[in-house]
């Protein structure tokens, strides 16, 4: 497809809903909670904040730049740029990280839908008690058939919206359902915030005990703010390739930060009064939210009905973050290998479905279920490697990318509203992609690989 005939963000609103919608998702509601609770709440959000404003901002304009400035996919990217040089193998990391994620995020992305019918069977009202709920979750952990065959709906539906192109697949679903998610989030944050001992889980989330602060710590709130506003793997550059010259790029990658930090934000002030009013413990690991919610919907005026329409509202958040991770490959078949697209989608969404097989049987098959020599489960090890330290390692070679490559002054004038003039905070801009940045994240790698 010529570069004029590539699908276009109708509007800059949209192109803001269609982003906020790939941020907004599992990572905020299922894997920020639980990865709070795991490394320390209070002195969690607050590394992870500083992470989302000095790495995550600036990243986020790297990537809308460099893709508006090329409209191009992450490979096509650099290689616009500096053609024929070893700098398109981001790219490819980029794309093949992006169906490694994908591959168990569809599980958990499964695990969500599956709590549809649950609600609907009215399993969270009123009375509900911890062991309930407990071994609600293990039965459906343990059991390989619903995984699989949740993983591979979770993957068909997301291949079939990609397959219907930018306009007509992705936008249509994210204006209405997001802002959606929004309300019953506030709805439950105000009955969390009521219930019995509630200020205990406040304080766990929001009073930092500094002593904490550790590596891991850092370490895990640095991935979590990449893997939160998905960047370190091109899907900004794939979405902001679609974004016309005429739209603010300083602002659209602005609203998309804050809706995006909001939302984590907000799954904390649900999660953590209801972990303490409950007796239940912060640290639970990835099925934290799944054995938490239940109790703030058994709690509310029609909890199964919110039940239900919440599971909803986050397989939907899922899903429009499903997409822009196989759009990213998608985009690349598409440009530079000239494959149609709804044979490209299959294509990707084919092998994350295999790829995801093992994550999918992380609670049943013993092999999977506690890795020899590794410790973890097949799940975990994915998110932690391909989640966390591929991500970093994109955003790094990114970084060094645009900075000394592409060069920070020219992908300056891509984000300024207007070409005559630098946009507010320019000269800090640079000075955090050419200098702090690749510091940073530098020493936080080497530190986790050494
Ligand atoms: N950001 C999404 C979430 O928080 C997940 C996601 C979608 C993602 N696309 C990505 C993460 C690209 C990293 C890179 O749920």
């Amino acid at each position: 497809m010529s570069a004029s005939k590539r699908g276009k963000w109708s509007s800059s609103f949209k192109f803001v809903l269609a982003a906020a919608g790939s941020a907004i998702g599992l990572g905020n509601i299922w894997r920020f909670p639980y990865t709070a609770g795991m490394n320390g709440g209070a002195v969690f959000l607050f590394i992870y904040l500083l992470a989302v404003l000095f790495l995550g901002l600036p990243v986020m304009y790297e990537e809308l730049s460099l893709g508006r400035h090329t409209q191009k996919n992450p490979v096509g990217a650099f290689e616009t740029i500096k053609p024929r040089s070893g700098w398109k193998l981001v790219g490819f990391l980029g794309v093949l990280t992006g169906i490694c994620i994908l591959s168990y995020y569809a599980v958990v992305a499964g695990w969500t839908v599956y709590y549809i019918f649950l609600s609907l069977t009215g399993k969270f009202s009123s009375g509900l008690d911890a062991n309930t709920a407990k071994a609600i979750f293990e039965s459906m952990g343990s059991n390989p058939w619903i995984n699989l065959i949740f993983l591979a709906l979770f993957i068909g539906i997301t291949a079939y919206v990609v397959s219907r192109g930018v306009e007509k697949g992705i936008e249509k679903w994210t204006s209405v359902l997001m802002p959606l998610l929004f309300l019953i989030l506030v709805i439950l944050a105000v009955r969390a915030l009521t219930l019995p001992g509630a200020s205990k889980g406040l304080s766990f989330y929001l009073k930092p005990d500094f002593s904490k602060i550790n590596f891991q710590v850092i370490l895990m709130a640095l991935g979590q703010a990449f893997f939160s506003l998905s960047l370190g793997m091109g899907a900004m550059i794939t979405y902001g390739s679609y974004l016309r010259k005429e739209e603010n790029l300083l602002k659209a990658g602005a609203e998309v930060v804050v809706f995006d930090t909001l939302i984590a934000f907000l799954a904390g002030i649900v999660i953590f009064p209801t972990v303490f009013s409950f007796g239940l413990s912060p640290s639970a690991g990835p099925s934290l939210v799944f054995q938490t919610l239940p109790f703030t919907f058994s709690k509310l005026p029609f909890g199964s009905l919110v039940a239900t329409l919440f599971f909803f509202l986050l397989a939907i958040a899922a899903l429009t973050s499903t997409i822009s991770l196989v759009e990213v490959a998608v985009a690349y078949l598409v440009d530079e290998h000239r494959i149609n697209r709804k044979l490209a989608a299959w294509v990707v969404a084919g092998v994350a479905f295999l790829l995801g097989v093992p994550s999918a049987l992380s609670g049943s098959v013993n092999l999977f279920k506690k890795l020899p020599a590794i410790g973890k489960d097949f799940l975990s090890l994915m998110d932690f490697i391909w989640g966390n330290i591929s991500l970093a390692l994109g955003a790094l070679l990114l970084t060094l990318f645009v900075a000394f490559v592409w060069k920070a002054e020219n992908a300056a004038m891509e984000i300024r509203p207007d070409p005559a003039k630098p946009f507010l905070g320019e000269e800090a801009w640079k000075f955090l992609v050419k200098f702090i940045i690749p510091i940073v994240i530098a020493l936080i790698l080497l530190n986790a690989l050494l």
